[in-house]
């Protein structure tokens, strides 16, 4: 019955209905592993601040044992009563080494401290797990870039024919977005590696206890600067969740990309079976849900961020209790990516791709006039007349419904006696790949080179 940890000051125990609003352990129970390890740390420092005594501390720690793998087996529970996570893991200890000992145990720390420092706990953790998951999607693209690395396609602006690429190429540009969102993650971490236990409430300890130990003793390099900030901060849990959106919306573009090309007109990949669905009526549908799902789920990436933001704008400090509605919607971002981020990886690693069709349909849309443009400015005309001259070749094609590869030669020299037969060189797919040879363009050696690099960043985190 005496599980709140606060009541001192009140005649009566709050209304159900404040009981059922403030109740938070049907999410922040996950925090519960590190809520212990916590309480490990804060019963040494106490011991270390003289406040407990040896035989105490082994006692603490040795319940603190207990707990943890009652928690662990699913034995100890929260329960209606228990506010959160913090509540209910002090009733657990109070069970378990008596109410004498385990009085002592909240001596110099809040949960405004305790809480700030989980969360970090908890994402730095869910960090490392997203970022491999993000890891394996770049290395199944790379694989895919690699078994298609001769495949042209028409590379696209505007969602038009522009002028063709390698599908490695493209592919690999939507690997490098998602090698510089785990950079981010990793950025990301040397700002969370700060550890607010110490900041009691808001504004420090007097009881002698060391913030550097309990910091040490978590896993962080340090604690941070300042107890006011670390108790009613949370642009870390913001960021985090930034990342997480950054990436929902990185997976949803080349969702959008996966369902135009496996639609019937585009006809450039076929979906796996096992990363396919149908429907349940027309039976001959394959459908591309994972990928409509990751299109779908960044939306609700989005959303957890501009939530968490909005929570955070105007808040006084330091703590106020709007800040317990940080942890829904970033936990919801890790879930959200941790169910994603396999599906996902899974589709791309088996989508087989439609060499022929797109390879046939690179030099269509006149794409090649760019070509032609480039290799009269090799010639020395100015490139302002050598845009002409090769929109006047487009405009001819098009007035005979042809394409540029069937200008006749006299077609070309009528147009312009700079246009000699030797244009048609750059007139093909593989003349116009291999002619972007620049660092980061789509030449078939450059974009080995890429891959190389790309395997390279891969393996370096
Ligand atoms: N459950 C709170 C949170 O998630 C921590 C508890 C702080 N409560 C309080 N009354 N100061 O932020």
């Amino acid at each position: 019955e005496v599980t709140r940890l606060w009541g001192g000051r009140f005649a009566g125990g709050p209304s159900e209905a404040l009981a059922r609003l403030s109740l938070s352990t049907h999410f922040d129970w996950r925090l519960a592993r590190h809520d212990i390890a916590g309480s490990r740390a804060h019963a040494r420092v106490l011991h270390a601040a003289g406040l407990l005594t040896a035989d105490e501390l082994a006692q603490m720690l040795a319940g603190l044992d207990r707990l943890e793998a009652d928690v662990a087996s699913g034995e100890f529970r929260p329960v209606l009563e228990d506010e959160d996570v913090h509540t209910a893991l002090e009733r657990g200890f109070i069970e378990r080494v008596g109410p004498e000992l385990g009085g002592r145990l909240r001596a110099g720390r809040s949960r405004n401290d305790q809480i700030a420092t989980l969360v970090r706990m908890y994402l730095r953790e869910q960090a490392r797990l997203v970022a491999g998951g993000v890891l394996d999607l770049v290395a199944a693209l790379a694989d895919q870039a690699l078994a298609n690395i001769d495949v042209a396609m028409p590379g696209r602006t505007h969602l038009q024919h522009a002028q063709p690429v390698l599908l490695a190429h493209h592919l690999l540009a939507h690997a490098w977005p998602l090698v510089r969102d785990v950079e981010r993650l990793r950025d990301w971490d040397r700002r969370a590696d700060a550890s607010p236990y110490g900041s009691g409430a808001l504004a420090g300890s007097s009881l002698g206890l060391d913030p550097e130990a309990v910091a040490a003793d978590l896993g962080f390099s340090g604690s941070v600067e300042n107890s006011i900030d670390g108790t009613a901060a949370r642009d870390v849990v913001a960021e985090f969740s930034f990342v997480a959106a950054m990436i929902g919306v990185d997976l949803s573009r080349l969702a959008e990309e996966v369902i135009l090309w496996s639609t019937k007109e585009f006809s450039f990949v076929t979906l796996d079976d096992a990363f396919a669905t149908g429907s349940s009526i027309m039976p001959q549908k394959k459908n591309p849900d994972i990928a409509e799902l990751a299109r779908g789920k960044s939306g609700r990436l989005v959303g957890d961020l501009a939530g968490l933001l909005t929570t955070l704008k105007g808040l006084p400090l330091a703590y106020n209790r709007d800040l317990q509605e940080d942890k829904e919607p970033v936990f919801d971002a890790v879930d959200t990516l941790q169910l994603l981020l396999p599906a996902f990886t899974g589709m791309v690693a088996t989508l087989t791709f439609n060499g022929a069709r797109m390879a046939e349909l690179a030099p269509q849309g006149f794409s090649l006039a760019t070509d032609i443009a480039e290799w009269l400015v090799r010639q020395r005309v100015p490139f302002r007349e050598a845009h002409e001259l090769a929109g006047a070749c487009v405009r001819v094609c098009e007035e005979r419904g042809i394409d540029l590869p069937d200008l006749s030669d006299a077609d070309l020299a009528a147009i312009s006696p700079a246009l000699t037969p030797r244009v048609r060189e750059v007139l093909t797919v593989p003349g116009s790949l291999e002619s972007r040879s620049a660092r980061g363009g789509t030449a078939p050696k450059r974009v080995a080179e890429q891959l190389e690099r790309l395997r390279a960043a891969v393996d370096a985190h």
